[in-house]
């Protein structure tokens, strides 16, 4: 038998449009914290923040913004790809509990990150990867997480008084759900499929 863990993983969806009207309860919500904070980091540098955004005036100006970042999208989109598109759905900023916006500190650990010397990014990926130990940890929880990522950075950050050099990297959809989708909503809405494994792994150099 698998670990458990491999069927979290299985079931982990990217959540639009099952949010449930329940509230999520706050031990749930700092074990999900809790999760995230244990990411590994470049240099340990733990270069992320959490605002938990619950206000209405926010959330609904947030949402006004992705609306007009959605047209933005789709007006770039040739007529077919467009219909397509205007069947999916984003986002689910006022549907879902609670908004977590994830943020990253570029000099958090600073200056001299152990690690980080020739790749600045690697900072950013240590962000990323607080996002999928507390996406997986909701899976785990039967709590849905959906990324928004239709936004100006600029505009977030200053709706949510975030201080530069500090950035948003994601606006994350979080609270209980229905149900989780079985295929992911970009492969039901026939938009992408997802690739075989075997195309994605190389042995010893790249091979195109
Ligand atoms: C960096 C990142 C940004 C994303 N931004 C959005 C978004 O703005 N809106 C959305 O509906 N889904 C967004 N997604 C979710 C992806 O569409 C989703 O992960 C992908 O289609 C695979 O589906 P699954 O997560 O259910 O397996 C984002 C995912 C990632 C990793």
């Amino acid at each position: 038998m698998t670990h458990p863990l491999y069927d979290v993983i299985e079931r982990r969806r990217d959540v639009r449009a099952e949010f449930s009207d329940e509230p999520l309860d706050p031990e749930v919500l700092d074990r999900l914290l809790r999760a995230a904070h244990a990411a590994p980091s470049v240099g340990n540098s733990q270069p992320w923040d959490f605002v938990l955004v619950r206000d209405a005036a926010t959330r609904t100006a947030f949402q006004e913004h992705v609306a007009r970042e959605r047209a933005v999208f789709a007006a770039s989109l040739p007529p077919d790809r467009r219909a397509r598109f205007e069947r999916i759905k984003v986002e689910g900023i006022l549907e879902s509990a609670l908004g977590i916006v994830v943020t990253y500190d570029p000099e958090r650990g600073g200056p001299a990150v152990l690690g980080r010397h020739a790749i600045a990014d690697a900072g950013l990926y240590s962000a990323c990867l607080a996002i999928q130990n507390l996406w997986l940890a909701a899976t785990a929880e039967d709590i849905g997480v959906g990324w928004v990522s239709f936004y100006r950075k600029e505009f977030l950050a200053d709706l949510l008084g975030i201080p530069a050099p500090v950035e948003p990297i994601a606006w994350l959809c979080v609270g209980p759900v229905s149900h989780l989708q079985e295929t992911p909503d970009l492969v039901r809405h026939g938009w992408r499929d997802r690739r075989p494994l075997a195309d994605a792994v190389h042995q010893d150099r790249w091979q195109g």
